[in-house]
């Protein structure tokens, strides 16, 4: 069942996603050669605290900490450890979601580190242009699936491809809800887009083949051939003006 938010319930969302978004950019500036994906994952901890949000993920299931941060060919749900060292040339992956006056706001960033290679920059660029694809279409009248396939075109014409076993989703009081918003789909298909839906879009584009699997600790996702993988994320509005972002750091 979609629920369908009012324009006070979606100002409440906005303020859950300012906050989700500065301590995304927070956790990006955190990104260096020497630190621990753990050390990024406290300083988000704290920042959502500090204004009195809750970190959705810490307890989601049994996941233990407030961020997943998935680096190169890891795509997502990895797990802040003391022992993930960043170094120079990696991509960093920050997903965080949290929760303010019991609303989510889910976003993701794909940072890289130092000097990263071309082929890696291709990636990002195209991930994170995708993404914006994906909202441009995210306007009362299109369907799901005209944002699905949005994404996916963009992505394929680059020679990349969108991973199918995750998708983005509803959000709203529960960090997943209906409709899936997968980053593949047929135009004119799926649920319908209307006035006051919340929808998490975040294309995971990889740079060879789509397959994934999850390792042995249950949630890291890696990509099956060991390439590179990207992420970006917005909890988007659906507004009688058009997409509205409610992961704005500003
Ligand atoms: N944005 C991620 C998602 O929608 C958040 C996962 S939190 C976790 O799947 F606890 F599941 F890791
Ligand atoms: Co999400």
């Amino acid at each position: 069942m979609i629920i369908l938010k009012s324009v006070h319930e979606i100002d409440l969302m906005k303020e859950a996603g300012k906050i989700a978004a500065r301590a995304l950019q927070l956790g990006g500036k955190a990104v260096e050669p020497g630190v621990s994906t753990e050390y990024i994952d406290n300083l988000i901890y704290k920042y959502i605290k500090s204004q009195g949000a809750i970190p959705s993920c810490l307890g989601y299931g049994d996941f233990p900490k407030s961020s997943c941060i998935s680096i190169n060919n890891e795509v997502v749900h990895g797990i802040p450890s003391k022992k993930r060292i960043i170094k120079n040339g990696d991509i960093v992956s920050i997903d965080l979601v949290a929760c303010l006056n019991g609303f989510h706001g889910d976003n993701a960033w794909t940072f890289p580190c130092g000097d990263i290679t071309k082929e890696a920059r291709g990636l990002l660029d195209a991930t994170r242009e995708s993404l914006f694809e994906g909202i441009k279409c995210a306007k009362i009248g299109n369907r799901v699936g005209d944002i699905g396939n949005t994404v996916e075109r963009y992505v394929e014409a680059r020679g990349y491809s969108v991973v199918r076993d995750f998708v983005g989703h509803g959000v709203g009081t529960s960090m997943h809800e209906d409709p899936s918003v997968p980053n593949y789909g047929k135009p004119g298909h799926g649920a319908r887009l209307v006035k006051g839906m919340t929808i998490a879009i975040e294309p995971m584009v990889n740079a060879g083949k789509s397959d994934v699997v999850v390792l042995d600790d249950g949630w890291t996702a890696v990509t099956v051939d060991g390439k590179l993988s990207a992420h970006f994320e917005h909890t988007v509005a659906i507004t009688p003006e058009g997409p509205l972002i409610l992961t704005d750091p500003s």
